[in-house]
């Protein structure tokens, strides 16, 4: 997969990319497409858009906050992770997070990868399936599942809210609680602890396995 990032308006890469990114989440999760327009090509955003493509085609897209910055030791926010709806279940999405996680990791200076998912235990039947296997992929790359919060994002001043959890990715030990704090504190989250902190993690997959064509 050829993977780079989008820096601005005139990238042949960007309509697919968009459609990818409209296409994979409920609308409830998808923040204003205003976003885009005031981050994508702004000097200095910490807002990155990355694409993963095969014979020129995108198929994968990532959309991520570097709340790190350059020497402070914090956290990227992954805000959003898709595969084409065609191209699902062949690898594309797992080969798209290992090559952003190397990137992160070789810098050196990022503590932690931090996203959200769906709670699998606020859905029904096939969503609350689906929440799950979802929290398998990723734990299945290393991300540990911070249980004992609650959650809950906003994603548009228009969009009902909806229940969350935060996995977190570590580039170096950090326990439950400071996961907690670096999460609260990087992303600025309405988090609440509500029992004991834990971080669970899955088995991890074999790094770097092909991609299925
Ligand atoms: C989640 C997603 C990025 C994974 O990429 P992928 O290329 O399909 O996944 P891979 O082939 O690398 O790995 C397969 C795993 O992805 C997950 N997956 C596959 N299809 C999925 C789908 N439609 N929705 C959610 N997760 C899915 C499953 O965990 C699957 O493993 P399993 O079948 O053993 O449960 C992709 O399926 C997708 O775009 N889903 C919709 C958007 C989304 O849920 N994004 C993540 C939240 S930020």
């Amino acid at each position: 997969m050829d993977i780079a990032e989008i820096k601005g308006f005139d990238d042949p890469r960007l309509p697919d990319w968009l459609d990818i990114w409209q296409a994979a989440f409920p609308a409830e999760e998808l923040v204003p497409f205003s976003r885009v327009l005031c981050e994508l090509g702004r000097s200095g955003s910490p807002h990155h858009f990355v694409a993963g493509s095969i014979d020129d085609r995108v198929c994968a897209m990532a959309w991520y906050v570097d709340m790190a910055g350059g020497t402070d030791h914090g956290a990227i926010w992954l805000w959003y992770l898709a595969v084409h709806w065609e191209m699902r279940g062949r690898g594309h999405g797992a080969a798209l997070l290992r090559d952003l996680v190397d990137r992160f990791r070789r810098r050196g200076t990022v503590r932690a990868l931090v996203l959200e998912v769906e709670d699998p235990d606020a859905l029904k039947g096939p969503r609350s399936d689906l929440a799950w296997r979802r929290i398998g992929f990723y734990q299945r790359l290393g991300c540990g599942l911070l249980t004992g919060v609650s959650y809950s994002i906003r994603a548009a001043a228009w969009s009902p809210r909806t229940r969350m959890c935060w996995m977190v990715l570590p580039f170096a030990p950090l326990v439950a609680e400071e996961a907690f704090e670096l999460i609260r504190v990087s992303t600025e989250a309405e988090i609440s602890r509500v029992g004991p902190l834990g971080l669970e993690f899955g088995e991890p997959s074999v790094p770097n396995q092909p991609t299925r064509p």
